[in-house]
């Protein structure tokens, strides 16, 4: 939680106190910062860009009632052994974009975001946490269904709940499973965007992944008012999956020109390289930024953790 006090708001002392924080984080070595803002001209104002989504689902449980033919099912098990789980997610971490590896702390929030432990039910390959129906309404606190019969498990679970719940609601992406399989009456109830901001931008990029058989390099020039590391015009190759990044001084193609915020939202791949120029937040020749479209596409990115 970031709060001054309200009877000092408005002096700089919320700016001055994030700048500390994020320059502290820089020096111990962190690469990127992210959160889940309240305001968005603050930390907009920090460097922060928009850096993915969290989508918010419901349907009625009998949304649920057509599994697919094969159903596994899901027995119960201990909510306070994350180890086992996390296992069980990696393959989604590997697929898509988002997704922190989660520490404990995250974990904790994630299985009892109440407090108290949500019920887990799992099979060899995925599980759903639930919440204790309140108010005919029937929490998913977290889920993980990597597979058509995990899924279908899932399915026949939540639509058993018909009679005490009116709406099951969950946090998920884009193109969440339940959503993807849900009937009549599913909803996207809302879609928050979190914020990353770069803390040190060859190493972010150096960490990343690019899209597998693309052999490709880009030029460009990042202003950030904070982190002067950041600076300067740099220059990205990237080779079988993997990027290399070095910093150039002489000028041997107009780089693609841009604020750090703006940079975030490229680099996770929330806003496409094409997107970007065409609202005038990323400047440079069309085919630079052709070459930063190919670069930095990818699925999109999503996060269901709160912090
Ligand atoms: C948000 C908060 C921490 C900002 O602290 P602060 O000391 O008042 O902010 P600062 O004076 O350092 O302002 C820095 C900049 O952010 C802007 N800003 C601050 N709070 C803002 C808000 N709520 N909405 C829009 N802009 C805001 C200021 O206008 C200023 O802009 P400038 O640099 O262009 O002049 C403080 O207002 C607060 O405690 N709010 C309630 C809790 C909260 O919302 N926290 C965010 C949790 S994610």
């Amino acid at each position: 939680m970031v709060a001054v006090d309200p009877a000092l708001r408005g002096a700089g002392l919320g700016k001055t106190l994030m700048q500390s924080l994020l320059m502290e984080a820089r020096a111990a070595g962190a690469v990127l910062s992210i959160l889940c803002p309240a305001t968005l001209p603050f930390y907009r104002g920090l460097g922060y860009g928009c850096g993915g989504v969290t989508c918010q689902w419901s349907a009625p449980p009998t949304a649920f009632a057509t599994p697919p033919s094969r159903a596994a099912v899901l027995r119960p098990a201990d909510p306070l052994d994350a180890a086992p789980l996390a296992l069980l997610r990696r393959p989604l971490l590997a697929d898509g974009n988002g997704l922190p590896e989660r520490t404990e702390a995250l974990w904790t929030l994630a299985l009892c975001p109440d407090g108290d432990p949500a019920d887990l039910f799992r099979d060899p390959e995925g599980y759903i946490a639930i919440m204790p129906p309140r108010d005919r309404r029937l929490a998913v606190a977290d889920h993980c269904l990597p597979s058509g019969a995990t899924l279908g498990g899932a399915m026949g679970l939540l639509e058993g709940f018909r009679a005490q719940v009116d709406r099951v609601t969950w946090s998920g992406g884009p193109n969440d499973p339940l959503a993807l399989l849900a009937g009549d009456g599913l909803r996207l109830d809302g879609r928050e965007e979190w914020l990353v901001r770069p803390l040190d931008v060859a190493a972010a990029l150096e960490k990343r992944g690019y899209p597998s058989g693309l052999t490709e390099s880009a030029t460009f020039e990042i202003k950030d008012s904070l982190i002067f590391g950041n600076c300067g015009r740099h220059h990205l190759e990237v080779a079988q999956s993997r990027g290399n990044i070095s910093q150039i001084e002489q000028v041997v193609e107009a780089p693609a020109r841009m604020e750090i915020g703006t940079f975030a939202s490229l680099f996770t791949g929330h806003a496409s390289a094409r997107a970007l120029w065409r609202a005038g937040l990323l400047h440079g020749e069309e085919k630079m930024i052709d070459r930063l479209q190919r670069i930095f596409c990818g699925a999109a990115p999503w996060m269901p953790d709160r912090f």
